[in-house]
């Protein structure tokens, strides 16, 4: 246990696409530290092994179908929670949509998917559990960002521009919404094992070790990795963290090809 045991005791948290990949673990990190977890996903089959995780950790559990796109279910997600536990602490917008097609090849609605499911759907919710945290005298929301968003991002234009200005809206949340002592702030993951963001985009060997040439430690994320800066940025030792954007990516987006030392000039290669 790397944080003190039931920290989260007594909190609520709402995690967008909380039944699979990153989100799977997010979720199960927040109940194995005390909080009672809401997933909200379009797919229900994506729900009954996270509940089960949760509530073996001995916490509640409340799984809903909703799409982030639709602002009236994202307030519908926000409600339910609120009769159900009551209150709302934290909010991780972790859903996502992504494919790999080149800007050219990309269609209207191609880009419009997952432009809406990220960035509108980041708005919607947060927008949705605003009323909850501003009553209750605050809350903390974390974005999860990626990190192509400050860097091109060839073959994923989309998801580069909507991660991009989930970035901003973390910043701008963060200003606005202080005084409400609700803070805002993002985890942006480098390629993280076992998910369906590296399948997607780093399906093919070739890809894959392409990418792992460019991390300075050498080996993908894992997913409790990332859960525990969110972790982190949830708990009171962030209490004076706002529109902060925490990278775990091993050192990827600061590393270049340009000067690269070998193992006999520098020992780094
Ligand atoms: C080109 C594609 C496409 C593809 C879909 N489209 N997949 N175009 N190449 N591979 C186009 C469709 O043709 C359609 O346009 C439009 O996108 C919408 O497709 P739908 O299937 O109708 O959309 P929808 O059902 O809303 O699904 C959204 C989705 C889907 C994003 C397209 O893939 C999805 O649900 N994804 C969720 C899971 C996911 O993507 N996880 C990865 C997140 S990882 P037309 O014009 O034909 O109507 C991530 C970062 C990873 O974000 C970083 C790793 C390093
Ligand atoms: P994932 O398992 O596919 O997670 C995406 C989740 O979003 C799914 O649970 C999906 O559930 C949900 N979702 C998609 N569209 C939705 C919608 N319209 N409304 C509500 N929920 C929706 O992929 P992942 O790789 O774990 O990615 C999780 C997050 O990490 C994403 O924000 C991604 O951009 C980010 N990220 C991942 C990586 C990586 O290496 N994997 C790297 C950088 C950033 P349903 O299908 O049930 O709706």
């Amino acid at each position: 246990m790397v944080f003190r045991e039931g920290f989260l005791e007594g909190r609520v948290a709402v995690v967008t696409g909380g039944g699979t990949g990153i989100g799977f673990v997010v979720s199960r990190e927040l109940a194995r530290h005390g909080a009672d977890v809401v997933v909200a996903s379009r797919n229900p089959e994506h729900h009954a092994q996270i509940v089960r995780e949760v509530e073996a950790l001995g916490r509640r559990a409340l799984a809903l179908q909703a799409d982030v796109r639709d602002p009236e279910q994202t307030k519908r997600v926000a409600e339910r929670a609120l009769e159900r536990f009551g209150r709302i602490d934290i909010l991780v917008n972790n859903a996502a949509g992504n494919f790999l097609c080149p800007a050219e090849k990309l269609t209207p609605n191609g880009w419009r998917a997952v432009v809406e499911i990220v960035l509108n759907g980041t708005f919607f919710m947060s927008r949705a559990v605003l009323p909850a945290m501003r009553a209750q005298g605050g809350g903390s929301i974390v974005n999860i960002g990626a990190n192509y968003a400050w860097l091109a991002a060839p073959h994923v234009a989309h998801s580069g521009a909507a991660k991009a200005g989930v970035l901003n809206l973390t910043r701008t949340l963060a200003v606005e919404w202080a005084p409400y002592n609700v803070r805002v702030n993002a985890v942006t993951p480098g390629p993280i094992d076992d998910t369906e963001g590296v399948r997607r985009l780093m399906g093919d060997p070739a890809t894959k070790r392409a990418v792992l040439e460019t991390i300075p430690l050498k080996r993908l994320g894992r997913r409790e990795e990332v859960a525990w800066a969110v972790l982190f940025l949830v708990s009171p030792a962030a209490a004076y963290i706002t529109g902060h954007n925490l990278v775990v990516d091993g050192g990827m987006w600061f590393n270049h090809r340009m000067f690269r030392p070998t193992a006999t000039d520098g020992g780094l290669a």
